[in-house]
């Protein structure tokens, strides 16, 4: 679907169906270009009749003639209870139901957000609607048959436009290209979670970091075993070692013009392709989830998307590492209570090769520090059912113990729609991860699990090092269909880090 804008000094307001924002409690106020170009409206029973209220949808029929002849009131409800996730709702909810009616160029009067929260908001509402839009319109029809797919599945919307009576300004143009791109950016996480683990290898995540370094000009590098034997990275290895998929370490560099030697803010990302608990196997219920266990490599490779396709809204250096590999069982598998030696030397028993992501992370995290000097570190996992269960589904948890990080990305999530939440990084637990036999044991008891995950990251990222870990296990992957997303991969992650990336005060 394009995103487009239309003056109205070009011309009458054109669109197969407007979008027209309305509360509760407030009377709707008609633009005066749509009083033009939809003549009809001021007279429509069913408009009169719209109440208004949060998540209904009210469509009115006019003149087959008029430039406009159909007009969809949004209900938001209450005025004093409005917020940008009512808009983000709302919106998806009436894109949705365009699709069922086959209506494929929508519109929305831009200048009618000012109405919601006034007009110094209107651009962060305008990228909100944008992106919304954008994202009800995403469905994961790759491998379906064409024959299986409903009417609105197959039916591809063509265009969204912004409609305006004034010029357009400088702000929202940019705000309709930082929705756009963090919707790509969301939507290929999405693909990537989607896609079956025999298909979304971690050759195919490499792949899929070089063409969007081909297409955006980033520098990418990829490592395969040779590469990581001789860095030392004994714990990452380990994952891969019981499945005929090699292990790959992605690195994706974006660095603008005169940012070239700046310390980076450095993103990592869990890609497990496929966690099947290796030897320490998991129950078959739900088993097949687990080929989102790469959701945070994706989130990563979703934030570079985004970047790419806004050039120009994102001031700092950024860099992307993802470790990928496919936890299976297997004769050359590891088995719990190997012992391995991770980069940073510190030895690991393995006490359940089931906590995979973190002996892959703490690699990354290494080679991270050694490597690019991070200004800030931030790691994104879908690291612990404990986590799921702490937070419940759609929430992640946050780690961090610098302030002013973690105020930032409660910020930032806050602005997403991703609820992020603060956990506790408690000394005194790192006790539980002791083992007899090596430097530490790579789990501890059930209870807690997301904080003795966290915490044994931490042994792997210096004091001085600012640092944050967001444990995404809950947020990946939908299990129930909504308005903005349907079951399956949420591309969770990718706007809360884009909107980190566009900090010029976290990454100057
Ligand atoms: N990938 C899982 C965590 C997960 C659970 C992700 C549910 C998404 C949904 C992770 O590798 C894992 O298996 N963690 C174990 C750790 C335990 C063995 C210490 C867990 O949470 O049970
Ligand atoms: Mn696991
Ligand atoms: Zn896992």
């Amino acid at each position: 679907m394009d995103i487009a804008f239309q003056l109205s000094a070009q011309g009458p307001w054109q669109a197969d169906c407007l979008l027209l924002p309305a509360f509760e409690d407030a009377p709707a106020q008609l633009p005066a270009p749509l009083t033009q170009a939809a003549p009809w409206l001021a007279a429509s029973p069913a408009f009169a009749d719209h109440s208004g209220r949060a998540k209904s949808l009210t469509m009115c029929h006019g003149d087959a003639h008029a430039p406009i002849s159909r007009v969809l009131a949004v209900g938001l409800g209450k005025r004093e209870a409005f917020s940008p996730e009512t808009l983000r709702n709302a919106l998806a909810s009436a894109v949705r139901l365009c699709r069922e009616r086959r209506l494929s160029r929508l519109a929305l009067a831009a200048e009618s957000l000012d109405l919601l929260s006034g007009p110094r908001e209107r651009a962060a509402l305008l990228e909100e609607a944008v992106s919304a839009a954008l994202l009800a319109a995403y469905s994961c029809t790759l491998y379906r048959s064409d024959a299986s797919l409903t009417e609105a599945e197959r039916f591809r919307l063509q265009s969204f436009a912004l409609l305006y009576e004034n010029d357009r300004p400088q702000a929202d143009a940019e705000a309709m290209d930082r929705g756009r791109a963090a919707a790509s950016g969301v939507q290929l996480a999405r693909d990537l979670v989607n896609g079956p683990a025999s298909v979304i290898t971690p050759a195919r995540m490499a792949e899929t970091a070089r063409d969007l370094a081909g297409r955006h000009g980033f520098s990418c590098r990829v490592l395969g075993p040779g590469e990581l034997r001789i860095l030392g990275m004994g714990a990452f290895l380990a994952v891969a070692a019981g499945s005929r998929q090699e292990p790959r370490l992605i690195v994706l560099e974006y660095a603008p013009k005169g940012m070239e030697g700046a310390d980076p803010l450095v993103l990592v990302g869990k890609g497990v392709t496929f966690d099947s608990g290796g030897i320490s196997l998991k129950p078959a219920a739900d088993m097949h989830r687990m080929k989102g266990d790469m959701a945070g490599a994706a989130a990563v490779l979703g934030v570079f998307e985004a970047i790419g396709k806004a050039p120009g809204q994102c001031p700092g250096r950024v860099v992307g590492i993802m470790p990928c590999a496919e936890n299976m069982p297997d004769g050359n598998a590891t088995r719990p209570g190997d012992i391995v030696a991770t980069m940073a030397g510190k030895t690991v028993e393995i006490t359940n090769t089931d906590a995979e992501g973190r002996l892959i992370l703490c690699d990354a995290l290494s080679y991270a520090q050694k490597e690019w000097k991070p200004k800030f570190l931030v790691d994104i996992a879908t690291l612990t059912g404990a986590c799921v269960v702490a937070l419940g589904k759609g929430a992640a948890g946050l780690f961090c113990d610098d302030e002013a990080l973690r105020g930032t990305l409660l910020a930032c999530g806050e602005k997403a729609g991703e609820a992020l939440w603060p956990m506790p990084l408690w000394k005194s637990f790192a006790e539980q991860l002791k083992s007899p036999v090596a430097d530490m044991a790579n789990a501890g008891s059930r209870e807690g699990g997301a904080i003795y995950a966290a915490l044994f990251l931490k042994q792997f990222v210096a004091d001085k090092q600012v640092w944050a870990h967001l444990d995404m296990a809950g947020a990946g992957y939908a299990t129930k269909t909504s308005a903005l997303c349907p079951e399956g991969g949420t591309g969770f992650g990718v706007r809360t880090l884009y909107g980190l990336v566009q900090k010029t005060d976290i990454i100057k």
